[in-house]
């Protein structure tokens, strides 16, 4: 496994998701610990994902705190004072932690930015979380972020990013980097719903080259220039395996114009995507 540094946090550069899990909890979370005891120490979650942090919980039972970082999210319908401490306590009986390390308001819909950044850093003073971020900003919206006070701790931004889904790189990306906030990329296959990315033939023409699967070619892609870090959702172990080993495949130049040429960058803003 590869690791990034971000903020002094030491973070593998692939993590796990976990929106829908619950089809087969016991290879689900067969898959989780495989992942963390072959280097992933990032895991995805949030109060809406249904049994998600419950099943996640139970993979963790037994594992030192300190070998995950654990990311949750609360909806921006609970984003006021009490409904955001219920949240991030019921977040954490679920995952059976006394602690996240990095706790997200899922999108922005009409949550005050001030009261909840303010709220979101009483929970880091009381130790209840170690980091915060958001999840859905576009560049608007973290360019508001950053005018209310203490905003600008934010950690991470998570997002939607992969090949069919490029919008990100015009702005937000650089943007982010320039100020070192971490770059979340979600649904890497664009699979929420089951509704893959069909890989053009250009995709598994690369793949096959390779002699990896189409699915590792769009993970390389996108861990391509070093500065996102995807959350891949697996629910069996070899399906994990394959993500790891992804971490090490290298695309050729020439792969990456084939993908361009298939997959164009964007030339002009374009409304974030989202799912
Ligand atoms: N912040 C947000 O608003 C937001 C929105 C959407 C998603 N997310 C996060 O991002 C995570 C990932 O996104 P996602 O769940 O939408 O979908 P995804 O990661 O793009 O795709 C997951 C699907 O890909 C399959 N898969 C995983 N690794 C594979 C491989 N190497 N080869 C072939 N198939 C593979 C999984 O199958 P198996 O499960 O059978 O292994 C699952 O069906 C979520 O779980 C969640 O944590 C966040």
């Amino acid at each position: 496994m590869q690791f990034i540094n971000i903020q002094n946090e030491r973070l593998s550069t692939i993590g796990i998701g976990s929106a829908a899990l619950s089809g087969d909890r016991h290879a689900e979370q067969e898959a989780i610990r495989y992942g963390l005891s072959n280097g992933i120490n990032v895991i995805d979650t949030a109060e809406s994902y249904g049994d998600s942090e419950a099943i996640i919980g139970g993979a963790l039972k037994g594992i030192p705190r300190d070998q995950y970082f654990l990311i949750s999210k609360f909806l921006p319908q609970h984003a006021t004072p009490d409904l955001m401490r219920r949240s991030l306590e019921g977040s954490l009986r679920r995952l059976g932690v006394d602690y996240l390390d990095l706790y997200l308001l899922h999108w922005r819909e009409n949550a005050n930015l001030i009261t909840t950044v303010a709220e979101l850093e009483k929970f880091k003073q009381a130790g209840l979380i170690r980091h915060w971020g958001v999840s859905n900003f576009d560049t608007q919206d973290m360019e508001d972020l950053l005018t209310v006070p203490d905003g600008d701790h934010v950690f991470a931004n998570e997002d939607l990013y992969n090949l069919t889904s490029r919008g990100v790189e015009y702005d937000l990306l650089p943007w982010q980097q320039e100020r070192q906030i971490c770059f979340l990329s979600y649904s890497p296959f664009h699979a929420v719903g089951w509704n893959f990315i069909k890989p053009a033939t250009t995709v598994k023409e690369i793949a096959h080259e390779h002699g990896v699967t189409p699915q590792q070619v769009m993970l390389a892609w996108l861990l391509r220039n070093h500065n996102v870090l995807p959350l891949p959702k697996a629910g069996q172990i070899s399906h994990v395996q394959a993500n790891i080993a992804a971490v090490d495949l290298v695309l050729l130049p020439a792969d990456l114009s084939r993908l361009n040429t298939a997959y164009p960058a964007p030339t002009h803003k374009v409304p974030l995507d989202k799912i």
